[in-house]
C-alpha cells in the first residue's frame, strides 16, 4: 500500500537536516541553556550529522552571542546557522559570530502584520529583500523564512519568495508558525511554492494540533527537500517536529535519506533531556523508554522468536542505539518471564516457571511494576529458597501496646541466623510502630528503607483479610518488595517486611 501511495509524490532523493534545538528548541518554557551546555549539545549534534545548526539568536542576548561564537569557532563539519530578523543590527550580530549561514525571517500574515509588525505588505517586501542581498553580501548563506507562512495570502507568499530568490536567498523555508496545517494542505502549498521557484524548500512545523511530524512530511513528498526539526521534539509551545521520528520515518518508510548517523539517536536525546531538564515521556515513539518494551505476554513471545512479529521491523533498536527490554507485570507470560530470567542466570522448571509467572501477574495486578530484583527474589522464593528453615531473619515474638493514653508502641524478637535480637520503637500509628521495631532491630545488620506500603483489604468486613505490600531498599540500592495477608493488618504489615527483608539478604548472600 505504502509503494503505491508513493506514486503521486515529488519525493527528493535525499533531505537535509536543519537541527534547530538550539534556537527554537531553547524556546520551550522553563529551558535555558548555558554557553557551556549549548556547546556540548551542538558537538553531539555534530557528531550525529546534522546538516545545519541552528544555533541561536544573537542579537537577543550575550550569552546567546557568546554561544553562537563559541558553536562558529569549534570546527564542526555542520554547518552553523545564526537566526536574525530583517534588520541590519540583527544580521550583524550573526556576521560577528562568523556563522556559515543566517536564518532570516520576517512576518508575512495579515494577522501578525497587523498586530505585531504593525507595517504594509510592500514595506515588509521590500525589508526582506533588503536583508537578504545584505546577507549576500558579506559572502555567507541565506536561508529566508516568511513567518506564519501557512496563514499568509497565497499570492503574496509566493511574490515575497520569489523577490528574496531573485535577491540571491539560497533555500526559502515555509513555516507552519502556529501549528495549524494538515497534512494535505502541506502538500498543496509545498507543491505551490515549489512550482514557482527554483531553490530549494525547507519546513518548520510547530506542534500544536500533534501535527509537526505529519505535516513536515507531507511538506517533503511535495519536494521539499529540508526539514527543521528539534530533538526530543522540543520548541515554542508544543514544540517543533521531532527530528527522531523524521529521521526513522524517512529513512525507514519512504526511503529517503539523510545524513543522520542514527545509531546515536537514543544518547542524543538522553544527553538533550538530562541538559535541558524536560524529561520525555516513557511512551515517546523511538526514543522513550518503552518504544521497544515488551510486556504483554503475546508480544513478548512473539517478539523472543521473530522480533518483527511485534516490532516494525524496519526499525530496530540496533539502528537507533537502544535496546529492547521484556518487561514484567500483569501482562507477563512465561515466555518472557523465562528470557528474563535466563538473562539473569536463573535456571527454573516448568513448574516453577508457571508459579513465578503467577506471582509477577499477581504483583502486576497490584500496579506494581516488577524490578528485575522482585524477579530474582520471586524465582528464588519459588524455587525453595526462602523455605522456613533457610530464612535468614524470623519473627519470634510481636507485642504492641496502643491507645488514647499512650504514644502507640512495639517490640519486637527477631531471629536472626542464630543469634536472638530484641528492641522497640514508638510509631504514628500501631503498624509504624511495629514496622519501626523492626527497622530498628535489623538496623545493628543493615539499615533497609521502608519504601512503599501498600495495605488491600481482600474480603470485606472488619475481620476482612488484609494484604500488605511493601517495597524495601538497602544501602546497595536493591529494591525487592515483601507480602503477606493476615486478618491482622499489624501481622501483616510486619510479615510482609521480614519477608523482605530475608530477600534482601538472599540477594546479598548471592
Ligand atoms: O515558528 C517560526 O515561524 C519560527 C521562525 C523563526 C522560522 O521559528
Ligand atoms: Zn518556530
Amino acid at each position: 500500500m505504502i509503494n503505491k501511495s508513493r506514486k503521486g509524490m515529488n519525493l527528493p532523493k535525499s533531505v537535509k537536516i536543519f537541527d534547530t534545538t538550539l534556537r527554537d528548541g531553547e524556546q520551550t518554557p522553563s529551558v535555558a541553556l548555558t554557553v557551556g551546555e549549548k556547546v556540548t549539545i551542538a558537538r553531539q549534534l555534530d557528531k550525529l550529522g546534522v546538516d545545519i545548526i541552528e544555533a541561536g539568536f544573537p542579537i537577543s542576548s550575550k550569552g546567546e552571542k557568546k554561544a553562537v561564537s563559541k558553536i562558529a569557532e569549534e570546527g564542526l563539519t555542520s554547518k552553523v546557522c545564526g537566526l536574525s530578523r530583517v534588520l541590519t543590527n540583527d544580521i550583524d550580530a550573526c556576521l560577528d559570530c562568523d556563522v556559515d549561514m543566517v536564518h532570516t525571517f520576517v512576518s508575512t500574515s495579515d494577522i501578525q502584520l497587523e498586530h505585531t509588525l504593525k507595517k504594509s505588505k510592500e514595506e515588509v517586501l521590500q525589508m526582506a529583500v533588503n536583508a537578504v542581498s545584505y546577507i549576500k553580501d558579506h559572502g555567507v548563506e541565506c536561508l529566508f523564512s516568511a513567518m506564519d507562512a501557512t496563514r499568509t495570502d497565497v499570492d503574496y507568499l509566493i511574490k515575497i519568495y520569489k523577490a528574496v530568490e531573485e535577491a540571491g536567498a539560497d533555500i526559502i523555508n515555509i513555516p507552519d508558525t502556529v501549528g495549524v496545517m494538515i497534512p494535505p494542505a502541506m502538500r498543496l502549498l509545498t507543491s505551490e511554492v515549489y512550482n514557482a521557484v527554483k531553490i530549494p524548500i525547507d519546513v518548520h512545523c510547530h506542534n500544536d494540533f500533534g501535527l509537526a511530524v505529519a505535516n513536515s512530511l507531507a511538506a517533503v513528498e511535495a519536494g521539499a527537500s529540508e526539514v527543521q526539526c528539534t530533538i526530543n521534539g522540543l520548541g515554542e509551545r508544543a514544540g517543533n517536529a521531532d527530528l527522531e521520528e523524521i529521521v526513522m520515518s524517512l529513512t525507514s518508510i519512504y526511503g529517503v535519506k539523510t545524513n543522520i548517523k542514527t545509531q546515536y539517536l537514543f544518547e542524543t536525546s538522553k544527553l538533550v533531556e538530562r541538559l535541558t531538564g524536560v524529561k520525555m515521556p516513557p511512551n515517546f515513539p523511538i526514543v522513550g523508554e518503552n518504544a521497544f518494551s515488551h510486556e504483554s505476554g503475546i508480544h513478548t513471545h512473539g517478539v523472543i522468536s521473530k522480533a518483527e512479529t511485534f516490532e516494525p521491523g524496519l526499525m530496530t533498536p540496533e539502528m537507533v542505539g537502544h535496546k529492547r527490554r521484556i518487561v514484567s507485570g500483569k501482562h507477563a507470560g512465561t515466555h518472557g518471564v523465562l528470557a528474563m530470567l535466563e538473562e539473569m542466570g536463573v535456571k527454573v522448571n516448568e513448574e516453577m516457571l508457571r508459579e513465578i509467572t503467577m506471582r509477577v501477574k499477581d504483583l502486576g495486578d497490584k500496579g506494581k511494576r516488577v524490578t528485575d530484583a522482585d524477579l530474582k527474589a520471586i524465582a528464588e522464593a519459588v524455587m525453595g529458597e526462602v523455605e522456613k528453615e533457610k530464612k535468614i531473619v524470623d519473627l519470634k515474638e510481636l507485642a504492641v501496646m496502643t491507645g488514647n493514653m499512650v504514644l502507640p508502641t512495639a517490640s519486637v524478637k527477631l531471629r536472626f541466623k542464630d543469634k536472638e535480637l530484641v528492641g522497640a520503637d514508638i510509631g504514628v500509628g500501631p503498624v509504624d510502630a511495629a514496622l519501626n521495631a523492626v527497622r530498628r532491630v535489623v538496623k545493628g545488620v543493615e539499615d533497609i528503607k521502608l519504601t512503599e506500603y501498600n495495605l488491600e483489604a481482600i474480603t470485606g468486613g472488619s475481620d476482612a483479610l488484609a494484604e500488605v505490600l511493601v517495597k524495601l531498599e538497602d544501602s546497595k540500592g536493591n529494591v525487592v518488595t515483601g507480602r503477606a495477608a493476615r486478618e491482622d493488618i499489624v501481622m501483616a504489615s510486619v510479615e510482609a517486611m521480614i519477608s523482605g527483608i530475608n530477600r534482601i539478604f538472599l540477594l546479598r548472600e548471592k
